[in-house]
């Protein structure tokens, strides 16, 4: 497998194309963003430490029967992938209230959901991802009902695994974002999983190890990435 030019370059990954036409490399940056890009950093390390995390949390949902678009990681920040066509939808759990659901709905940050809530954003960087609901994905042809039932299940599916696989690692799944794409014919999970799409905290303290340290400006952000790499890796 030959690495080939550079086809897509995003917030956090640069996508390049292979000599293999089904395959193609996600390479992961240091640059983080947040509020839509309105905020911009880099943390130190950030890719090769969320390339290693989602190779663990892809390699455990697939050996749980996720179909995943993940191949294998090649070097410290690229990841060979499936060329998968991404559906244009970001598709969010929340098992707790935290960030945009407690300012939409009042909430206070923590509060217990007495059911998983289940959010789809349609991606549009110019609308700030808006979010949509199962009405808009079908009027804007975004997905079939019949992806859209696929999409509901894995998610629901996948939160329960991710759920048990941080917790082994003494931390709680408060939320999380999931793209997924279409691959000769069927739904596959895309994109990437790592604390820049969770919100974990530390089981027992509440300690952040995710984004909301860069955007909120909590400092030690690199340590707290690299602290939940050491609790997946073991
Ligand atoms: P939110 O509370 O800001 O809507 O975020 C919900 C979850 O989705 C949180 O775990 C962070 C993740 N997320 C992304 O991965 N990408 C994004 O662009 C946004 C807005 C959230």
């Amino acid at each position: 497998m030959e690495k080939r030019e550079r086809i897509y370059e995003g917030k956090a990954k640069i996508v390049y194309n292979t000599d293999d036409p089904d395959l193609i490399i996600q390479y992961f940056k240091d640059d983080t963003t947040a509020f839509n890009a309105a905020k911009r950093g880099t943390v130190i390390n950030k890719g090769i430490i969320n390339n290693k995390i989602s190779t663990r949390v892809f390699e455990f949902l697939s050996s749980q029967g996720i179909p995943t678009h993940y191949e294998r990681r090649l070097s410290d920040r690229e990841m060979l992938i499936k060329r998968a066509q991404i559906v244009p939808i970001e598709v969010i759990v929340r098992n707790k209230a935290a960030g945009s659901i407690c300012r939409i709905l009042g909430l206070s940050e923590g509060m217990e959901l007495a059911f998983p809530v289940l959010e789809f954003c349609y991606k549009k960087d110019d609308l700030n991802d808006p979010l949509i609901n199962e009405c808009h994905i079908r009027a804007l042809n975004l997905a079939s009902e019949e992806e859209v039932e696929t999409i509901k299940r894995y998610t629901l599916k996948i939160n329960a695994l991710m759920g048990k696989f941080f917790a082994n690692s003494n931390l709680e799944l408060i939320d999380f974002k999931l793209e997924f794409g279409r691959y000769k014919g069927e739904i596959i999970l895309a994109d990437e999983i790592s604390p820049d799409t969770c919100r974990l905290w530390e089981i027992g303290t509440g300690k952040k190890f995710d984004k909301d340290r860069f955007r909120h400006d909590m400092g030690d952000i690199e340590e707290a990435y690299q602290e939940v790499l050491s609790r997946v890796d073991k």
